[in-house]
């Protein structure tokens, strides 16, 4: 034991020493993160034992000071590096632990997911307006909700129709006289708008929600059509039923899918048709592409002269063709849908069955 040692110990009635090797000790036994924290509040805060010793270091004579001082950090480093290196260690080794332990098995298969389906409608626009465009037609919209003008007027409907009836048509109740507004009946109203904003030509499609007040098995009073206007300087009802053919065979995938146009009529269009396409009838389906059976899958004509007129178009410099088709029944010719109702009742296992994953589908 050297001098200052002694006179330490002398002093404080302690010996500094001792508490180094009684904590060095405890220090080495502790194998728990929480008893070394321990240790450390013992030791190194404002009341722990080596502050204490400090604090001491003016009870000491002047000339001892140095030296108790150089003695007392001696102590505390040498304790604190020991803290500090079994520190070290307890957190390694509570590291690997948790390695260990949330180690992942990248082995295991994928746990199923719910992914969610696209609507069979959603699908059948996409594949419609993919065909569409390749043809060069452009997307157009307008809203839901119409006036007598758009929905019924400027389409050439004369006062009467019968389409107008109540029964036919869901009326919003009349704020104004004259102002009655309708939930659209078809999208032949963005016919209407579309001409007016952009004149000719114009070639576009117009997908969306159409409303009448019909509800039985094959009829829901909302649904969907898509709308088609082609108009320029030199278009005839051979570039109709061209385009009517090919989006056919496209739509429905099958090579010179038969149609046949025959003649209706429509007061917006003139000459007027309907399409049908060739099929056989099963009992319990309908197979396309073949056989004596026709159906039919869309309105379609010539725009009417005065119709253009009413979209401020001069009818000897322009003509054109539009269709209109009804979306569900398409949809459900082409994927087996048997009945309409069941394309807004929302039922997950019908879309499990019916709908298409986001993941694995073409758009045409
Ligand atoms: N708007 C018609 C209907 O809803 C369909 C149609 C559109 C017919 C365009 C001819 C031209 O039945």
């Amino acid at each position: 034991m050297t001098n200052i040692d002694q006179i330490i110990i002398e002093t404080i009635d302690n010996d500094p020493a001792a508490i180094k090797d009684e904590y060095l000790k405890k220090i080495t036994q502790i194998d728990q993160l929480e008893d070394l924290e321990k240790i450390r509040l013992d030791l190194f805060v404002q009341n722990g034992a080596i502050t204490q010793l400090v604090k001491k270091i003016p009870t000491f004579p002047v000339e001892h000071r140095k030296q108790v001082g150089q003695r007392f950090n001696e102590i505390k480093d040498n304790l604190y590096k020991a803290y500090q290196d079994k520190k070290e260690i307890l957190e390694k080794q509570a590291l690997d632990a948790k390695l260990v332990a949330d180690k992942k098995d990248l082995t295991l298969p994928v746990r199923p997911e719910n992914d969610g389906r696209i609507h069979p409608i959603t699908q059948t626009i996409e594949e419609i307006m993919t065909i569409f465009g390749g043809m060069g037609f452009d997307l157009a919209e307008g809203p839901d909700i119409e006036d007598d003008f758009h929905n019924f007027t400027a389409l050439n409907f004369p006062a009467g129709h019968p389409a107008r009836d109540m029964h036919d048509t869901f009326y919003f109740p009349e704020k104004a006289p004259g102002t009655k507004l309708l939930l659209r009946t078809h999208t032949s109203t963005v016919q209407i708008r579309s001409m007016k904003e952009k004149g000719a030509p114009i070639r576009i499609i117009a997908p969306g929600r159409t409303y009448r007040s019909d509800s039985d098995m094959t009829h829901t009073p909302m649904f969907h059509q898509v709308e088609g206007l082609y108009i320029d300087k030199d278009i005839h009802m051979g570039h109709l039923k061209n385009c009517l053919h090919q989006f056919c065979w496209k739509f429905f995938g099958i090579d010179d899918q038969a149609i046949r146009l025959r003649p209706s009529f429509f007061p917006f269009t003139e000459p007027s048709a309907e399409v049908d396409i060739k099929c056989t009838r099963h009992p319990d389906r309908i197979e396309l592409g073949v056989g004596d059976s026709w159906l039919e899958i869309l309105g379609c004509g010539m725009v009417h002269p005065n119709v253009l007129k009413n979209c401020g178009i001069d009818p000897e410099i322009y003509q054109g063709f539009a269709f209109g088709m009804g979306i569900e029944r398409i949809a459900m010719l082409k994927y087996g849908i048997p009945d309409l109702r069941t394309f807004f009742e929302a039922d997950w296992g019908w879309l499990q069955h019916y709908g298409f994953s986001p993941y694995q589908r073409s758009p045409i």
